[in-house]
């Protein structure tokens, strides 16, 4: 694509100024990410017949589980008073709000009001979110007009076992999670202790090209290129190592790291692993996994220790995590401050993937800000897939 080079200075001079961070309603960045399928829940924390309150973005909804089995979403209040509408009653593919039983259906029409004249529910709508679910992930469309093609990106190829961890909630912005993950090179020092990722300690050199449904990274080392890819507008699908406490059963595996917004100072991490295991091996993996998930369950939550390594209270070293990856990937990220100052910054060749991926959101906000057409990304074809590169 050709670019017009006047457009792209005053793109870079706008870019300056661009808060690509703060993604609350009515701010730039916040268009950019609401233009997206975004996962909001993990599918099997919804049983049916149950309502949850979320927020996404600096904005409060309710989820709910029709009995039809169908994920919906709808204001978080009640447009009678104000009530939380996940206190409320889901009645078939309906909800009933908890304080004077007005009842709302998934089209968020008003159907019932007990205590009131005939005819006044017909007037009365409540917002309503399309809501779709993926690998094992409810997604959330809380953009203007009609959503983009559903599933915002492929399954993985092949056979296996889909696995969805608990959405971790990390403490800091959304975008430097995001970044860590474009961010190759923090693996040769972030993961060296405890020595998760062996075979990924020399240093890669770092390529990165925008495609028409976001960025394909590569990081090269002694001739083998190892890809990851990064879905817009929030989605990186990398190949990672066995976690400690699996002795290589499951061997590496595919992973999708969602990174949403809650606000704009947290964030939650959907997670999806494809792991290539079928049959007995599949057996053997689910039965390392009980026993890896007991021993996660009494090390306690990795952002909890996260937190005592960004206080200076406790060094990785001392760290005996069976995620001790997690710790320390939160500890850098969240450790960067709630919202990283980048203008602070002072980026280099190996930030070559974080510096295209800004450049394409402050181009994307400015295009939004000037009412101009955002490019039309397209789903990504399920051929490109992450490799290990070794
Ligand atoms: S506040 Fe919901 S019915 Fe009154
Ligand atoms: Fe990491």
């Amino acid at each position: 694509m050709a670019v017009n080079p006047d457009l792209r200075a005053r793109e870079r001079r706008l870019a300056a100024d661009l808060d690509l961070a703060r993604t609350g309603p009515g701010t730039l960045a916040g268009r950019f990410l609401r233009q997206f399928w975004l996962p909001v829940f993990r599918a099997e924390d919804l049983p049916k017949g149950h309502a949850k309150p979320i927020r996404i973005m600096s904005e409060d909804y309710t989820l709910y589980r029709g009995e039809s089995g169908a994920a919906q979403i709808i204001d978080q209040r009640c447009p009678h008073r104000g009530a939380l509408m996940h206190l409320g009653w889901v009645e078939g593919d309906d909800i009933r709000c908890v304080y004077h039983g007005w009842k709302f259906d998934r089209t968020g029409q008003c159907l019932e009001q007990p205590a009131e004249e005939p005819g006044f529910a017909r007037k009365i709508r409540t917002g309503v979110y399309p809501t779709r679910e993926h690998l094992g992930l409810v997604y959330a469309y809380f953009g203007a007009g009609e959503p983009p093609p559903f599933p915002p990106y492929p399954a993985p190829l092949g056979d296996g076992l889909i696995e969805n961890p608990a959405p971790p909630v990390i403490a800091c912005n959304y975008l430097q999670c995001f970044e860590n993950s474009l961010d190759e090179v923090h693996v040769s020092f972030v993961h060296r202790t405890g020595g998760s990722h062996q075979g990924m300690y020399d240093l890669p050199a770092i390529g990165a090209e925008e495609t028409e449904w976001g960025v394909l990274r590569t990081g090269e080392r002694q001739g083998e290129k190892r890809l990851s890819l990064h879905y817009m507008p929030s989605c990186t699908r990398v190949v990672v190592p066995p976690m400690k406490g699996f002795d290589g059963v499951g061997g590496w595996k595919e992973l999708y790291l969602n990174f949403v917004p809650i606000d704009d100072e947290s964030c939650q991490w959907f997670i999806i692993y494809h792991v290539r295991v079928t049959g007995r091996d599949a057996e053997i993996y689910l039965a390392k996994r009980e026993d890896y998930a007991k021993k996660l369950a009494a090390a306690g939550p990795a952002p909890d220790l996260a937190r005592e390594v960004i206080a200076g209270r406790l060094p990785f070293a001392a760290i005996d995590h069976p995620d001790l990856v997690r710790v320390q990937d939160v500890a850098v990220q969240a450790g960067q401050g709630a919202i990283a100052d980048r203008a602070a910054e002072h980026l280099g060749r190996s930030d070559r993937a974080i510096i295209l991926w800004r450049r394409i959101l402050a181009r994307e906000m400015i295009a939004l800000a000037e009412g101009r057409p955002p490019k039309a990304w397209t789903p990504a074809p399920a051929s490109v897939v992450p490799t290990l590169g070794f």
